[in-house]
């Protein structure tokens, strides 16, 4: 896509989302949000506008109305699409599956139609390393064999699959499946970044909540397992790399017609307890921690090749740990101190 196109962004005021649209807006493309705020914030659009010193379009509403995705697509001129909206919870996905195979495959397929309708057909997928399921090697590349845990992963290897369908029954779709690893950090302003109403599953926001002090400790879950401290390793990934991954994304669109899955992390491990360290560093406390049981259905070893996204988008994660962790803290802070 060139820059001064018109993107639409669903789910666009949510975590990754309104990272993307900060990075999209500072690139010159005009930026359409489409949000149904039911896990992000109304108030995330005044602080991109802040941030950026740019307008944003809004449209609320659900990616199931496809009659008013649609009319977004027609009125807002847009010329691709970033598709973030979704549910992401694997525990509450495996509470409530209904639930996530409405919102996300059956929320992709009313997307797909509106797209159709309006003619546009360029989309980038946010996919996730999920779908590789339990690793058979290290680092996982895009060939590794995928599968799912759990039904939020089925949602997203489905979609993956419709999509590698619509791209062989249409030779004009251009389609690109984002496969993020671990997102964390937040922009260096301090005004986005993933504050969960709910009490975090995910780690990077439950050390956060532990170092302002709204949590008493953290639960480490196992340090048995085959890794250099026992904790488990992930690919954490800076929000804002994972943003320029995204607009690295839309630019390849420009000139690759068909469907292909791209890893987006930075091709490291680091352990629990590193993360507790950096985090430490960066907050200037200490945080304390127990060690408890393994969590059902955790991998000791997560990590990407990242090597395709270097050769097919130019991109690479830019940002250390350090920055992952001071961006983070920094958003924590102004979180709490506004709450
Ligand atoms: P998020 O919950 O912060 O953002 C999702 C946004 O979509 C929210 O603003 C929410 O209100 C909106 N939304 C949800 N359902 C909707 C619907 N039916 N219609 C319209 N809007 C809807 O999540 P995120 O972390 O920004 O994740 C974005 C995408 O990336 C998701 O698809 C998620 O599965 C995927 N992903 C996230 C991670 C991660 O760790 N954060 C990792 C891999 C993949
Ligand atoms: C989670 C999701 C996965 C998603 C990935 C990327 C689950 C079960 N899986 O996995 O689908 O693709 O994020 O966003 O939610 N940890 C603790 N204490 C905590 C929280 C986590 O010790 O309170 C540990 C975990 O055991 C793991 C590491 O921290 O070793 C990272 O956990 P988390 O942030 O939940 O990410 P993933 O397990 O990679």
């Amino acid at each position: 896509m060139q820059k001064g196109n018109n993107i639409l962004l669903t789910g666009g005021a949510g975590y990754i989302g309104s990272h993307t649209a900060v990075v999209l807006a500072d690139a010159g493309y005009g930026v359409t949000l489409y949000d149904n705020f039911s896990n992000s914030s109304r108030s995330v659009i005044q602080n991109l506008q802040t941030i950026t010193g740019q307008r944003f379009n809004l449209v609320e509403g659900d990616v199931r109305d496809t009659a008013t995705l649609e009319r977004a697509l027609r009125e807002h001129d847009i010329e691709a699409v970033i598709h973030f909206a979704g549910l992401k919870a694997v525990g509450e996905s495996v509470e409530k599956p209904v639930e996530y195979f409405d919102n996300n495959v059956v929320g992709t397929v009313s997307l797909l139609k509106a797209m159709h309708c309006a003619g546009i057909r360029n989309l980038v997928f946010s996919s996730s390393a999920t779908v590789y399921g339990q690793p058979h090697y290290l680092p996982i590349d895009e060939s590794h064999p995928t599968s799912a845990t759990n039904p939020y992963g089925r949602t997203k290897l489905h979609i993956e699959e419709l999509l590698a369908d619509l791209a062989r029954s249409d030779s004009s779709q251009r389609i690109l499946c984002l496969r993020y690893f671990n997102p964390v950090g937040a922009h260096e302003s301090g005004l986005i970044g993933e504050d969960p109403n709910d009490i975090p599953n995910n780690l990077m926001p439950y050390i956060a909540r532990v170092a302002s002090g709204r949590l008493p400790h953290l639960n480490v879950f196992g340090d048995d397992y085959d890794t250099p401290d026992g904790t488990g390793v992930r690919d954490y990934i800076h929000v804002m790399d994972l943003a320029d991954g995204h607009l690295a994304g839309l630019m390849h669109l420009q000139k690759s017609t068909g469907w292909q899955a791209i890893n987006l992390g930075t091709g490291k491990g680091f352990s629990v307890l590193e993360m507790v360290r950096a985090f430490e560093q960066a907050c200037g406390r200490p945080i304390p921690y127990q060690i408890t049981d393994r969590r059902a259905g955790d991998i000791a070893t997560c990590y990407a090749k990242a090597d395709k996204a270097w050769q097919h988008l130019g991109w690479r994660a830019e940002r250390t740990l350090e920055e992952m962790c001071t961006s983070a803290w920094r958003f924590t802070q102004r979180a709490v101190s506004s709450a």
